[in-house]
């Protein structure tokens, strides 16, 4: 069983460069998906999955207003922390922030701009009955080249590579991790990719070289934000979703029913 405290990391840092103009004044997850700023979205699955102890990492500039929008927590039953993520270095980096928060606990880590249907909860479970290591979800998509792919071999993850040219297979790493205490080390040990940034990824082949690296296929629809195309399926996908997405019971204040 992996041990200890479970709490939950939302990542909203980042330039939001393929966005800009829409991102020249605001952070990216401030823009509107469906009837709520983006960043609602993975608070929501988190808050549903019973995960009510949540950081929030973004960068300098729009603290302000992740902290105005989001405050406390205490609207959603849930209790807010926050951290600035000082420069855009990689999801890694930010995820680093999070290693005094989580209290030699694990936890379990959306990207702010990652918007889907399914409830996380059977997934978390999954994670919590494993003996250790981390918990992946991956979906099947049409541009893998466009994410971290996963190679899948006798259901195992034998390797990740990010943003492949040629990807060995249409299974993109979502950004929904769920991560031992050991992840902080493993950050520890990276070096800056090609591109500059301390990647998610290489922190994911360090747990396959473990052998302790397991998934699920994430059902339901998933879509990134972070482009205009892609903001744009989120934004029509988020308002079918039932009660906007939000969880019953947990809407903060001020929400539309
Ligand atoms: O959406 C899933 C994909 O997300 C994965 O398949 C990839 O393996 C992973 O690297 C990531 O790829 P992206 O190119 O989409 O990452 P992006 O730079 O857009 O960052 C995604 C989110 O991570 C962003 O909404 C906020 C957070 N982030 C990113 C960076 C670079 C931070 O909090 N800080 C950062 O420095």
């Amino acid at each position: 069983m992996v041990e200890g405290r479970l709490s939950g990391v939302v990542l909203a840092g980042g330039t939001g460069s393929r966005l800009y103009p829409l991102t020249k004044v605001t952070n990216k997850h401030l823009l509107p998906v469906g009837g709520y700023p983006m960043i609602y979205y993975p608070i929501a699955k988190l808050v549903a999955a019973g995960i009510t102890d949540v950081l929030v990492v973004t960068g300098l500039e729009h603290m302000g207003d992740v902290v105005n929008l989001l405050g406390s927590g205490r609207d959603w039953g849930a209790r807010f922390t926050y951290r600035v993520q000082d420069e855009p270095g990689g999801i890694a980096q930010a995820l680093a922030l999070a290693e005094a928060f989580a209290g030699g606990g694990s936890t379990v880590v959306l990207l702010g701009d990652n918007i889907f249907e399914a409830d996380i909860t059977p997934f978390v479970d999954g994670f919590r009955a494993q003996p250790a290591g981390a918990r992946l979800l991956l979906k099947s998509v049409n541009d893998p080249q466009r994410f971290g792919v996963a190679e899948v071999r006798d259901g195992r993850i034998v390797g990740i590579e990010e943003k492949p040219a040629r990807p060995r297979s249409d299974l993109c790493v979502t950004g929904i991790y769920m991560y031992d205490a050991r992840v902080f080390e493993f950050i520890r040990d990276l070096q800056p990719s090609a591109r500059g940034e301390l990647e998610i990824s290489d922190v994911n082949n360090r747990y396959i070289a473990e052998e302790s690296l397991h998934y699920d296929i994430l059902p339901g629809w998933w879509t990134d934000a972070g482009t205009i195309a892609s903001l744009q399926l989120a934004n029509r996908l988020a308002l079918e979703l039932p009660a906007g997405g939000m969880p019953a019971g947990r809407t903060p204040a001020g929400v539309r029913a």
